[in-house]
C-alpha cells in the first residue's frame, strides 16, 4: 500500500498460481516471516482460474490440494463445498497464512480453559472469529491458535482458500468442543501436485 497526499492506492496484482508459488520460494529464510508474508498474500491476489489443476471438491469431506513444498514452506489449496468445515485444530507452532481466492470462510478462535496432557481432557472456550474474502488474507493468531475454519451454508457457495503453512507439517492437534477432548491427527493430502491420493469421490471443478 502507498499513501499520497491523503490518499491511499493499493498496490495488489493479479498472479496465476505458479506465479505466486514462484516468488514465494524467492522470498529468503530470514524475511519469510509473519509480517512479510501476510503482506506478500495481500499484494499478489491468485486468480483462480489458474488454481484448476488443483480444484477438486469431495461432499464427503473438504479436501487438501498440496501445490508446492519446500523446506520452508507447504502451499495448499483447499476446497470446501458450502456448509464444510474443519475440526477445531491447532498448526503446532507452525505459522498459517490463508487467503480465499473464491468464495469466503468465516474463522473461529478458541482459548484453552483447562487441559491436562495425561488425559487428553481439554475444555475450550469460544473466543473472537472473523471473515476471510478475497481482499483481506490473514494469518493464525500465535497467541490464540486453536482455531476452525467454515465454509457455512448460509455463504451458499463453494470456497477455496490458498493456505501458507510454515515449515510444512504432518500432524495437527484437534479438539473436540463438547466432550472435551484433545488428540493429534496424521494430515493426508487429497492431491498432490494435480495427483489424487484419495479415496474420496471427488469432481474436479474449473471455477
Ligand atoms: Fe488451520
Amino acid at each position: 500500500m502507498r499513501h499520497f497526499d491523503g490518499w491511499e492506492i493499493i498496490l495488489l496484482r493479479m498472479v496465476s498460481i505458479q506465479d505466486f508459488a514462484d516468488r514465494l520460494s524467492a522470498i529468503p529464510r530470514e524475511r519469510f516471516t509473519r509480517e512479510n508474508v501476510l503482506a506478500f498474500m495481500r499484494d499478489n491476489r491468485v486468480d483462480v482460474k489458474t488454481l484448476a489443476p488443483y480444484l477438486f471438491f469431495s461432499g464427503d469431506h473438504y479436501t487438501r490440494n498440496l501445490i508446492r513444498r519446500t523446506p520452508m514452506f507447504e502451499l495448499i489449496a483447499i476446497c470446501w463445498e458450502s456448509g464444510q468445515g474443519s475440526a477445531i485444530h491447532n498448526h503446532c507452532d507452525q505459522r498459517c497464512w490463508m487467503a480465499v481466492p473464491y468464495g469466503k470462510v468465516q474463522v473461529l478462535n478458541f482459548q484453552v480453559v483447562r487441559r491436562d496432557n495425561s488425559t487428553g481432557f481439554c475444555e475450550l472456550r469460544p473466543s473472537t472469529h472473523y471473515l476471510i474474502e478475497p481482499d483481506s488474507p490473514q494469518e493464525v493468531d500465535p497467541e490464540e491458535p486453536v482455531h476452525q475454519v467454515v465454509n457455512a451454508a448460509s455463504f451458499g457457495s463453494r470456497a477455496v482458500t490458498l493456505h501458507v503453512y510454515s515449515y510444512p507439517y504432518e500432524t495437527c492437534e484437534v479438539y473436540d468442543l463438547k466432550a472435551m477432548r484433545a488428540g493429534m491427527v496424521r494430515l493426508v493430502n487429497t492431491t498432490e501436485f494435480g495427483v489424487v491420493k484419495s479415496d474420496l469421490k471427488l469432481e474436479k471443478v474449473a471455477l
